[in-house]
Protein backbone atom coordinates (compact mmCIF):
# COMPACT_ATOMS: atom_id res chain seq x y z
CA UNK A 1 0.00 0.00 0.00
CA UNK A 2 1.91 3.17 -1.50
CA UNK A 3 1.90 6.40 1.20
CA UNK A 4 2.67 9.51 0.15
CA UNK A 5 5.11 11.90 3.24
CA UNK A 6 5.82 15.24 2.75
CA UNK A 7 7.58 16.96 5.07
CA UNK A 8 6.31 20.69 5.60
CA UNK A 9 7.22 23.32 8.63
CA UNK A 10 5.18 24.06 12.01
CA UNK A 11 1.79 22.35 12.43
CA UNK A 12 1.77 20.19 9.40
CA UNK A 13 4.83 18.75 9.32
CA UNK A 14 3.79 15.35 8.31
CA UNK A 15 1.02 15.29 6.74
CA UNK A 16 0.35 11.83 5.16
CA UNK A 17 -1.76 11.14 2.96
CA UNK A 18 -3.07 7.98 1.24
CA UNK A 19 -2.36 7.03 -2.58
CA UNK A 20 -5.91 8.25 -4.49
CA UNK A 21 -5.83 5.27 -5.97
CA UNK A 22 -6.88 3.36 -2.95
CA UNK A 23 -10.34 2.93 -2.78
CA UNK A 24 -12.79 1.55 0.50
CA UNK A 25 -14.84 -1.35 -0.42
CA UNK A 26 -17.89 0.45 -0.42
CA UNK A 27 -16.10 3.36 -3.06
CA UNK A 28 -14.83 0.05 -5.17
CA UNK A 29 -18.71 -1.52 -4.84
CA UNK A 30 -20.06 1.38 -6.05
CA UNK A 31 -17.45 2.32 -8.84
CA UNK A 32 -18.09 -1.53 -9.96
CA UNK A 33 -22.06 -1.01 -10.24
CA UNK A 34 -21.55 2.30 -12.36
CA UNK A 35 -19.48 0.45 -14.70
CA UNK A 36 -21.88 -1.89 -14.84
CA UNK A 37 -24.55 0.97 -16.16
CA UNK A 38 -25.18 1.25 -19.90
CA UNK A 39 -22.52 3.98 -21.39
CA UNK A 40 -24.34 6.65 -22.30
CA UNK A 41 -21.70 9.24 -23.99
CA UNK A 42 -19.09 7.61 -25.55
CA UNK A 43 -16.31 9.67 -27.39
CA UNK A 44 -13.92 8.42 -29.79
CA UNK A 45 -10.35 9.38 -30.72
CA UNK A 46 -11.92 13.19 -31.06
CA UNK A 47 -10.13 15.77 -32.82
CA UNK A 48 -10.47 19.37 -33.67
CA UNK A 49 -8.23 22.10 -34.96
CA UNK A 50 -9.07 25.67 -35.71
CA UNK A 51 -7.79 27.93 -38.42
CA UNK A 52 -5.89 31.17 -36.98
CA UNK A 53 -3.97 33.82 -39.01
CA UNK A 54 -1.20 31.84 -37.27
CA UNK A 55 -2.07 29.04 -39.51
CA UNK A 56 -3.89 25.22 -38.04
CA UNK A 57 -4.35 25.07 -34.24
CA UNK A 58 -5.03 21.49 -32.74
CA UNK A 59 -7.37 22.46 -29.71
CA UNK A 60 -8.40 18.44 -29.44
CA UNK A 61 -6.29 15.86 -29.87
CA UNK A 62 -7.08 12.23 -29.59
CA UNK A 63 -10.51 12.80 -27.02
CA UNK A 64 -11.76 9.20 -25.90
CA UNK A 65 -14.00 8.50 -22.61
CA UNK A 66 -17.34 7.22 -21.91
CA UNK A 67 -19.39 8.43 -19.30
CA UNK A 68 -21.98 5.91 -17.94
CA UNK A 69 -26.04 6.68 -17.23
CA UNK A 70 -26.38 9.01 -14.13
CA UNK A 71 -22.35 9.35 -13.91
CA UNK A 72 -21.06 12.65 -13.00
CA UNK A 73 -18.35 13.42 -14.87
CA UNK A 74 -16.09 16.49 -14.04
CA UNK A 75 -13.27 18.42 -16.45
CA UNK A 76 -10.66 19.88 -15.61
CA UNK A 77 -7.48 21.14 -17.18
CA UNK A 78 -5.71 24.32 -17.52
CA UNK A 79 -7.20 27.52 -19.87
CA UNK A 80 -7.46 26.82 -23.21
CA UNK A 81 -6.60 23.04 -22.94
CA UNK A 82 -9.98 22.78 -25.19
CA UNK A 83 -12.62 22.06 -22.59
CA UNK A 84 -15.13 24.34 -23.90
CA UNK A 85 -14.64 23.39 -27.21
CA UNK A 86 -14.61 19.86 -25.74
CA UNK A 87 -18.40 20.98 -24.79
CA UNK A 88 -19.65 22.48 -27.56
CA UNK A 89 -18.68 19.97 -30.11
CA UNK A 90 -20.67 17.49 -27.63
CA UNK A 91 -23.68 19.84 -27.81
CA UNK A 92 -23.28 19.97 -31.58
CA UNK A 93 -22.56 23.16 -31.54
CA UNK A 94 -18.90 23.05 -33.00
CA UNK A 95 -17.86 20.36 -35.63
CA UNK A 96 -14.79 17.99 -35.36
CA UNK A 97 -12.60 17.08 -37.09
CA UNK A 98 -12.18 13.88 -37.01
CA UNK A 99 -13.61 11.07 -34.56
CA UNK A 100 -16.94 10.11 -33.02
CA UNK A 101 -19.53 11.68 -30.70
CA UNK A 102 -22.27 8.52 -29.94
CA UNK A 103 -25.45 9.57 -27.34
CA UNK A 104 -27.41 6.38 -26.42
CA UNK A 105 -25.00 4.84 -29.33
CA UNK A 106 -26.20 7.31 -31.85
CA UNK A 107 -23.58 10.02 -33.79
CA UNK A 108 -24.21 13.47 -32.24
CA UNK A 109 -25.45 15.74 -35.33
CA UNK A 110 -26.16 18.96 -34.46
CA UNK A 111 -27.89 20.10 -30.92
CA UNK A 112 -30.78 18.21 -29.95
CA UNK A 113 -33.30 17.77 -26.77
CA UNK A 114 -31.63 14.99 -25.45
CA UNK A 115 -28.34 17.35 -24.21
CA UNK A 116 -29.34 20.28 -21.15
CA UNK A 117 -26.68 22.97 -21.91
CA UNK A 118 -25.57 25.57 -18.64
CA UNK A 119 -22.99 28.38 -19.25
CA UNK A 120 -21.30 30.36 -17.14
CA UNK A 121 -22.72 33.22 -18.23
CA UNK A 122 -26.48 33.69 -17.60
CA UNK A 123 -28.31 32.90 -20.43
CA UNK A 124 -31.99 33.68 -19.68
CA UNK A 125 -34.27 35.85 -21.67
CA UNK A 126 -34.27 38.92 -20.04
CA UNK A 127 -37.86 40.08 -21.00
CA UNK A 128 -39.71 36.85 -19.91
CA UNK A 129 -40.45 35.49 -16.40
CA UNK A 130 -38.68 33.08 -14.77
CA UNK A 131 -41.37 30.91 -15.47
CA UNK A 132 -42.06 31.75 -19.32
CA UNK A 133 -37.66 31.20 -19.43
CA UNK A 134 -38.61 27.49 -18.34
CA UNK A 135 -41.26 27.06 -20.46
CA UNK A 136 -39.72 28.46 -23.26
CA UNK A 137 -38.22 25.32 -24.47
CA UNK A 138 -41.34 23.00 -23.47
CA UNK A 139 -43.61 25.17 -25.68
CA UNK A 140 -41.41 24.82 -28.69
CA UNK A 141 -41.46 21.47 -28.29
CA UNK A 142 -45.07 21.28 -28.68
CA UNK A 143 -46.73 21.48 -25.70
CA UNK A 144 -49.97 23.45 -25.07
CA UNK A 145 -49.48 26.38 -22.82
CA UNK A 146 -51.40 24.90 -19.58
CA UNK A 147 -49.34 22.14 -19.65
CA UNK A 148 -46.06 23.98 -20.43
CA UNK A 149 -46.65 26.26 -17.28
CA UNK A 150 -47.72 23.44 -14.86
CA UNK A 151 -44.57 21.24 -15.81
CA UNK A 152 -42.44 24.38 -15.95
CA UNK A 153 -43.64 25.14 -12.47
CA UNK A 154 -42.39 21.57 -11.21
CA UNK A 155 -38.58 22.20 -11.88
CA UNK A 156 -38.64 25.70 -10.81
CA UNK A 157 -39.64 24.13 -7.33
CA UNK A 158 -37.08 21.20 -7.57
CA UNK A 159 -34.88 24.63 -7.54
CA UNK A 160 -37.06 25.51 -5.07
CA UNK A 161 -37.37 28.96 -6.86
CA UNK A 162 -41.46 28.96 -6.67
CA UNK A 163 -42.02 32.44 -4.90
CA UNK A 164 -39.48 33.62 -7.78
CA UNK A 165 -41.48 32.67 -10.64
CA UNK A 166 -43.14 36.04 -11.44
CA UNK A 167 -39.78 37.24 -11.30
CA UNK A 168 -37.63 38.83 -14.24
CA UNK A 169 -33.85 37.52 -14.61
CA UNK A 170 -32.74 41.35 -13.04
CA UNK A 171 -34.49 40.69 -10.16
CA UNK A 172 -32.54 37.91 -9.19
CA UNK A 173 -29.09 36.94 -7.59
CA UNK A 174 -26.11 35.03 -9.65
CA UNK A 175 -27.25 31.83 -7.74
CA UNK A 176 -30.54 32.25 -8.79
CA UNK A 177 -30.42 32.80 -12.13
CA UNK A 178 -28.08 29.38 -12.60
CA UNK A 179 -30.84 27.79 -11.09
CA UNK A 180 -33.09 28.93 -13.44
CA UNK A 181 -30.75 27.81 -16.17
CA UNK A 182 -30.61 24.08 -14.71
CA UNK A 183 -34.44 24.22 -14.22
CA UNK A 184 -34.63 25.29 -18.00
CA UNK A 185 -32.13 22.64 -19.16
CA UNK A 186 -33.98 20.17 -17.08
CA UNK A 187 -37.37 21.14 -18.26
CA UNK A 188 -36.60 19.50 -21.79
CA UNK A 189 -35.81 16.07 -20.27
CA UNK A 190 -32.39 15.46 -21.47
CA UNK A 191 -30.65 12.52 -20.88
CA UNK A 192 -27.25 14.56 -19.68
CA UNK A 193 -26.51 18.14 -19.10
CA UNK A 194 -23.55 19.46 -20.47
CA UNK A 195 -22.24 22.43 -17.79
CA UNK A 196 -19.16 25.29 -18.53
CA UNK A 197 -18.05 26.51 -15.93
CA UNK A 198 -21.91 27.36 -14.68
CA UNK A 199 -20.72 28.18 -10.98
CA UNK A 200 -17.95 30.27 -12.11
CA UNK A 201 -18.80 33.80 -11.74
CA UNK A 202 -20.07 33.18 -8.40
CA UNK A 203 -19.11 33.82 -5.12
CA UNK A 204 -17.47 31.26 -2.88
CA UNK A 205 -20.31 31.00 -0.70
CA UNK A 206 -22.75 30.83 -3.59
CA UNK A 207 -20.62 28.77 -5.38
CA UNK A 208 -20.43 25.83 -2.81
CA UNK A 209 -24.87 26.25 -2.21
CA UNK A 210 -25.04 25.64 -5.84
CA UNK A 211 -22.72 22.39 -5.80
CA UNK A 212 -25.03 21.16 -2.68
CA UNK A 213 -28.38 21.84 -5.02
CA UNK A 214 -26.86 20.68 -8.20
CA UNK A 215 -25.87 17.66 -5.93
CA UNK A 216 -29.23 17.29 -4.87
CA UNK A 217 -30.66 17.04 -8.09
CA UNK A 218 -28.49 14.76 -9.54
CA UNK A 219 -29.29 12.14 -6.65
CA UNK A 220 -33.05 12.65 -7.49
CA UNK A 221 -33.39 12.51 -10.73
CA UNK A 222 -32.04 10.07 -14.08
CA UNK A 223 -29.85 12.47 -15.62
CA UNK A 224 -25.89 12.21 -16.21
CA UNK A 225 -24.03 15.33 -15.97
CA UNK A 226 -21.09 16.27 -17.58
CA UNK A 227 -19.23 19.72 -16.09
CA UNK A 228 -16.33 21.59 -16.38
CA UNK A 229 -14.60 23.27 -14.08
CA UNK A 230 -11.08 24.94 -13.23
CA UNK A 231 -11.73 24.81 -9.75
CA UNK A 232 -9.63 21.62 -7.94
CA UNK A 233 -12.08 21.64 -5.05
CA UNK A 234 -15.31 21.67 -7.01
CA UNK A 235 -14.27 18.79 -9.55
CA UNK A 236 -13.32 16.31 -6.80
CA UNK A 237 -16.30 17.53 -4.29
CA UNK A 238 -18.77 16.97 -7.30
CA UNK A 239 -17.52 14.21 -9.63
CA UNK A 240 -17.67 10.25 -9.89
CA UNK A 241 -14.83 10.35 -12.18
CA UNK A 242 -12.80 13.56 -13.42
CA UNK A 243 -11.01 13.54 -16.84
CA UNK A 244 -7.88 15.77 -16.67
CA UNK A 245 -6.92 17.28 -19.94
CA UNK A 246 -3.36 18.44 -20.75
CA UNK A 247 -2.90 21.53 -22.93
CA UNK A 248 -1.64 22.41 -26.13
CA UNK A 249 -3.05 20.44 -27.87
CA UNK A 250 -5.96 19.12 -25.73
CA UNK A 251 -5.31 15.63 -24.46
CA UNK A 252 -6.22 13.32 -22.04
CA UNK A 253 -4.04 12.96 -19.13
CA UNK A 254 -5.99 10.78 -16.90
CA UNK A 255 -9.52 9.36 -16.06
CA UNK A 256 -9.54 9.45 -12.37
CA UNK A 257 -11.57 7.54 -10.28
CA UNK A 258 -12.51 9.88 -7.20
CA UNK A 259 -12.50 7.40 -3.94
CA UNK A 260 -14.32 9.77 -1.86
CA UNK A 261 -17.97 8.21 -0.71
CA UNK A 262 -21.03 9.26 -2.21
CA UNK A 263 -23.22 11.55 -1.40
CA UNK A 264 -21.30 13.80 -0.91
CA UNK A 265 -20.66 16.40 2.20
CA UNK A 266 -18.54 19.56 2.44
CA UNK A 267 -16.45 18.02 5.78
CA UNK A 268 -15.39 15.86 2.80
CA UNK A 269 -13.13 18.27 1.81
CA UNK A 270 -10.78 17.98 4.49
CA UNK A 271 -11.02 13.92 4.14
CA UNK A 272 -7.54 12.54 3.51
CA UNK A 273 -8.76 10.88 0.41
CA UNK A 274 -10.54 14.17 -0.98
CA UNK A 275 -7.06 15.88 -0.07
CA UNK A 276 -5.03 12.50 -2.08
CA UNK A 277 -7.31 13.51 -4.92
CA UNK A 278 -6.70 17.13 -5.37
CA UNK A 279 -2.89 17.11 -4.73
CA UNK A 280 -3.08 14.62 -7.39
CA UNK A 281 -4.76 16.46 -9.93
CA UNK A 282 -2.81 19.69 -9.11
CA UNK A 283 0.35 18.03 -9.71
CA UNK A 284 -1.22 16.68 -13.45
CA UNK A 285 -2.44 20.08 -14.39
CA UNK A 286 0.89 22.14 -12.59
CA UNK A 287 3.98 19.88 -12.94
CA UNK A 288 6.37 21.28 -10.81
CA UNK A 289 8.98 20.95 -13.81
CA UNK A 290 7.03 23.55 -15.44
CA UNK A 291 8.18 26.23 -13.61
CA UNK A 292 11.62 27.40 -13.78
CA UNK A 293 14.28 27.63 -10.88
CA UNK A 294 12.73 25.42 -8.04
CA UNK A 295 13.12 21.92 -8.56
CA UNK A 296 10.10 19.63 -7.78
CA UNK A 297 10.27 19.03 -3.98
CA UNK A 298 11.23 22.90 -3.33
CA UNK A 299 8.30 23.94 -5.55
CA UNK A 300 5.55 21.48 -3.20
CA UNK A 301 7.35 23.15 -0.01
CA UNK A 302 6.94 26.57 -1.44
CA UNK A 303 2.84 25.55 -2.25
CA UNK A 304 2.31 24.25 1.09
CA UNK A 305 4.05 26.78 3.26
CA UNK A 306 1.99 29.35 1.48
CA UNK A 307 -0.91 27.80 2.80
CA UNK A 308 0.27 27.20 6.60
CA UNK A 309 -0.85 29.68 9.31
CA UNK A 310 2.50 30.08 10.95
CA UNK A 311 4.38 31.17 8.51
CA UNK A 312 1.67 32.60 6.40
CA UNK A 313 2.35 36.67 7.29
CA UNK A 314 6.05 35.95 5.73
CA UNK A 315 4.31 36.52 2.13
N1 LIG B 1 -13.36 29.75 -32.73
C1 LIG B 1 -12.04 29.60 -32.51
N2 LIG B 1 -11.12 29.96 -33.43
C2 LIG B 1 -9.81 29.78 -33.24
N3 LIG B 1 -9.28 29.22 -32.14
C3 LIG B 1 -10.14 28.83 -31.17
C4 LIG B 1 -11.57 28.99 -31.29
N4 LIG B 1 -12.16 28.51 -30.17
C5 LIG B 1 -11.15 28.07 -29.39
N5 LIG B 1 -9.96 28.25 -29.98
C6 LIG B 1 -8.65 27.85 -29.43
O1 LIG B 1 -8.73 26.49 -29.04
C7 LIG B 1 -8.06 26.28 -27.81
C8 LIG B 1 -9.03 25.75 -26.79
O2 LIG B 1 -9.97 26.75 -26.43
P1 LIG B 1 -11.14 26.49 -25.37
O3 LIG B 1 -11.89 25.27 -25.77
O4 LIG B 1 -11.92 27.74 -25.23
O5 LIG B 1 -10.31 26.18 -24.04
P2 LIG B 1 -10.75 26.16 -22.49
O6 LIG B 1 -12.25 26.18 -22.44
O7 LIG B 1 -10.14 24.91 -21.94
O8 LIG B 1 -10.14 27.37 -21.85
C9 LIG B 1 -7.45 27.61 -27.43
O9 LIG B 1 -6.11 27.63 -27.88
C10 LIG B 1 -8.30 28.62 -28.17
O10 LIG B 1 -7.56 29.79 -28.46
MG1 LIG C 1 -13.64 27.45 -21.50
Amino acid sequence: MSREVRKTPGATAHLELPSYREQSPAVRERFARLRRRPVLLEVERLCKSFATAQGSVMALRDISFKTHRREFVCVIGPSGCGKSTLIRILAGLENHDSGRVLLDGKAVKGPGPDRGMVFQGYTLFPWLTVKKNVMFGLEMAGRGRLAAEEEAMQWIDLVGLNKFARCYPHQLSGGMKQRVAIARALANQPRILLMDEPFGALDAQTRARMQAYLMEIWSNIDITILFITHDLDEAVFLADRILVLKAHPGEVSELIEVPVPQPRHPEQLLAPEFLATRRHIEKLIHPPAAEPGLNGDQLNMVRMVSVNDEVGSVF
